[in-house]
């Protein structure tokens, strides 16, 4: 039975500008004098130069490697992912589009938490696809995906896809590897579980061997938007079984990554200190206005993320607040589905813990204890 979209089927569509990169690769030597591609490499653009310095200007003239080899052989050398079973795109958003792009036909139902990230739920419809939400397991300790719901309900629908975000936005919440592969086997055999680990970077054990491990039936999308804060430059990278990557690469947009954006990714990748320190900053601050929010009687559930959600007893309560610290200059994020509108999500920035940000919270808080 075809994972993927009826399409897809038959050989090709193939890639028709593989490029430059891809071309020497295959011949084994440089070709020096690129006349083939008609970019504007005769024209370092001065302005662009004077704003951002000579290797930008350079980056800016050439198109990337559309196969981002580069990044590819940095990940596998990594986390042992095979070359094959990785695929570089402008984001995991960018990624989650191709994946259902890859695997739905119109009116494939794709199941997802309600509540959760959005932009799935916002692919899906565009792509026609017919999307069924199940609730989250909201109970005093916990705030998760539900993923017995999603199990169930992606076998009553026969469903293609399921979504399932793991470190979880909003809730923070992360499952076990184990529990997400009893997931994967409960589902149809031809619905694949689209595994969106953006805040991947952010769990303890983000080093472990299974980190890079190639899981049948499931694509793990990662970002170099969080860890790595290359939010701007829009990359970030697919872990999946090499036959699916190759139905994959049929629809990607090919020169969607800008060489400055592999570039960026291969430097970020090179200097791992950085990231680790980063993180190490985040989880720090995380357990710190966590704890202080605790302490004032809020209900925090555990964040394996660079984030906190905030759990209050009603909707009303958390729009209020959110309307107040708005007001008052500051943004937090409450998510627009009613499912999880008593929700309010606190990204750990150094600036989260300055004293009095919160206050309309903390207010809040207080006159309830
Ligand atoms: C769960 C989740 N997936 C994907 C993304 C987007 O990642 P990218 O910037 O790589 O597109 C985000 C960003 O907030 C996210 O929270």
């Amino acid at each position: 039975m075809s994972r993927h979209a009826r399409h897809l089927d038959r050989s090709g569509p193939s890639n028709p500008f593989p490029g430059l990169k891809a071309l020497e690769r295959k011949l084994g030597r440089e070709v020096p004098h690129r006349l083939g591609s008609n970019e504007g490499l005769d024209m370092p653009h001065q302005a662009l130069k004077a704003r951002f310095g000579d290797e930008v200007a350079t980056l800016a003239r050439a198109y990337g490697d559309a196969e981002a080899m580069d990044v590819r052989q940095r990940l596998n050398a990594l986390l042992g992912t095979p070359l094959e079973a990785l695929i570089i795109d402008a984001g995991a958003d960018s990624l989650m589009a191709l994946a259902l792009r890859t695997l739905c036909d119109p009116d494939s139902t794709v199941i997802a938490s309600a509540g959760t990230y959005p932009t799935f739920r916002y692919f899906a419809e565009g792509q026609g696809c017919r999307l069924v939400e199940v609730d989250y397991h909201d109970a005093p300790s916990v705030l998760a995906p539900d993923l017995d719901a999603l199990a169930d309900r992606a076998v009553r629908d026969n469903a293609r896809v399921v979504y399932l975000a793991n470190p979880d936005n909003p809730s923070g919440h992360l499952h076990s590897d184990a529990d997400i592969l009893t997931l994967r086997d409960a589902l149809p055999e031809d619905c694949t579980l689209l595994l969106d680990e953006a805040y991947h970077d952010f769990r303890d054990d983000a080093d472990a061997p299974a980190a890079g491990e190639v899981w049948p039936g499931v694509v793990r999308l990662r970002t170099f938007s969080k860890a790595h804060g290359l939010a701007g430059l829009r990359i970030g990278y697919a872990i999946a079984e090499p036959a699916l990557i190759e139905v994959m690469h049929k629809v990607r947009i090919h020169y969607a990554v800008s060489s400055l954006a592999l570039a960026a990714a291969e430097t970020v990748l090179d200097h791992p200190e950085e990231t680790t320190q980063h993180v190490r900053d985040v989880i720090a601050r995380r357990e710190a206005l966590a704890g202080h929010l605790r302490v004032l009687g809020a209900d925090v559930p555990p964040s394996a993320t660079n984030f906190i959600a905030v759990r209050l007893p009603e909707a009303e309560l958390a729009a209020r607040i959110h309307r107040e610290l708005l007001e008052a200059g500051t943004l937090v994020h409450r998510p627009a589905h009613p499912a999880l509108g008593h929700v309010l999500r606190i990204s750990t920035l150094e600036d989260a813990l300055a004293p009095g940000r919160l206050a309309a919270l903390e207010r809040a808080l207080e006159a309830q204890h």
